[in-house]
């Protein structure tokens, strides 16, 4: 009779609690799933690893990204002026070169980079105002080729706004038909008020009509009369879809006087949308309009958490006409973060690494498969850190990353040698 009882049992976990504490325990996995979480579970397994009381948590979410776009800096020219709108105007060059083998070969890029760095659930948005939908199908392809180690949502994305060309509302309703996983729009970049109020509300009617999610690029402008936020806040209320929304950068909230932002406060709680805040592109991409005080251009991240509300952090871009940095890095993402939003207090930081774990699949709508429970899929990192604190501080390496019970990732952190100090 054999003594098997788990095919893997790591041992001495500090896991992460939903309190934020973290206690040491074993956990066993079994045909993909999390089979048992104990102080000592005392059996055999297949397989035993001993992780000397590192940080074992959920994995990243990667919330906001954009993959068609990514690994294409300086193509056909650099960003110089790094606002927005040059950014735009750039891509509308470069995505006339598109191919299919093209986006998938970036896209496959960055999303291995993000597995090795400890993201599993990873939310694109792909620009559907080009007339082939070239990138939406690559990433339809895409999606389904990595389907085994990287659970990958799509946005349809109309980059140049619904309204700004005839043919945008026809190509971002068949992207909805080829089956993607949410509606996006662009309402500060239509040509007015009234077009981006009414791309809103046609936002809304698609995502009733094609059962997806919303996730709008809202509001991604210093102007502090971008109001769009409002709309999106009202319509979620009014459909009841609420937290199948998502507002993403919102940066003009940011510039909002005080007693207009109290006031959508009190709207959004109602709502209960969802928020992405993007702090590595919208630090470099806000405030090049101001001379001196420049605004930091990043939401009301610690207001919107303190209220209560679902706030993740996205790294946006890697490597393209918005951003010519970039690594994967959820930590660099928190980092940041923790940096531009004054997020120093010990329960702040804590609340950083939930914007990048939890909060990301709260938006995402993971919830039956995510978070390290006996049943659900033994999906988990093994953080070369003993805190959440100290893995962003440290933006610690990711030792070791499970999917579905099986190891995807190994990284071993540097190790340096001294020589001499003379
Ligand atoms: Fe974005």
């Amino acid at each position: 009779m054999s003594n098997k009882n788990y095919e893997l049992i790591l041992r001495n976990c500090r896991l992460l609690q939903a309190t934020h504490k973290t206690e040491i325990v074993d956990i066993a996995i079994d045909d993909s799933k999390i089979a048992a979480i104990s102080p000592d579970i005392p059996a055999f397994a297949d397989q035993e690893l001993d992780l000397q009381e590192k940080l074992v948590t959920p994995p990243f979410v990667e919330s906001h990204i954009h993959l068609d776009s990514a690994l294409t800096a300086g193509e056909p020219r650099w960003n110089q002026s790094g606002t927005l709108f040059e950014g735009i105007e750039i891509w509308g060059n470069r995505k006339q070169k598109l191919t299919i083998e093209d986006v998938k070969k970036r896209a496959i890029e960055i999303l291995k980079l993000q597995a090795q760095k400890g993201v599993l659930f990873s939310r694109t948005h792909v620009d559907v105002s080009e007339p082939t939908l070239t990138a939406l199908q690559a990433l339809l392809e895409v999606k389904e080729t990595v389907k085994n180690w990287m659970n990958l949502q799509i946005v349809a994305f109309p980059q140049d706004g619904i309204y700004s060309q005839h043919e945008n509302l026809p190509l971002l309703e068949t992207a909805l038909q080829l089956g993607v996983d949410a509606v996006g729009g662009i309402p500060h970049y239509e040509f007015t008020r009234e077009d981006g109020v009414k791309s809103v509300h046609q936002i809304f009617e698609l995502a009733e009509k094609y059962d997806c999610s919303i996730d709008i690029h809202c509001d991604e402008i210093d102007d502090d009369q971008s109001r769009f936020l409002e709309v999106v806040a009202a319509c979620a209320i009014r459909t009841g879809l609420s937290n199948r929304v998502t507002a993403s950068h919102t940066t003009a909230f940011a510039s909002y006087n005080n007693a207009y932002a109290e006031k959508l406060m009190s709207l959004l709680e109602k709502s209960k949308i969802n928020f992405i805040a993007n702090p590595l592109i919208n630090i470099t991409l806000q405030g090049r309009t101001d001379i001196y005080p420049k605004r930091r251009g990043v939401t009301r991240v610690k207001e919107l958490w303190q209220r209560g509300l679902n706030v993740s952090f996205g790294h946006d871009c890697i490597l393209d006409p918005w951003y010519s940095l970039g690594t994967g890095s959820m930590l660099d993402v928190a980092y940041m973060g923790v940096h531009i939003c004054q997020m120093t207090g010990m329960t702040e930081i804590d609340a950083c690494y939930q914007m990048i774990t939890s909060n990301g699949a709260r938006t995402l709508n993971l919830a039956d498969r995510y978070g390290i429970v006996v049943g659900k899929p033994a999906n988990l990192i093994v953080v070369e850190a003993d805190s959440c604190f100290d893995a962003i501080r440290k933006r610690s390496t990711i030792k070791y990353v499970f999917n579905h019970g099986k190891l995807l990732a190994e990284t071993t952190p540097a190790k340096i040698k001294f020589s001499s100090f003379g």
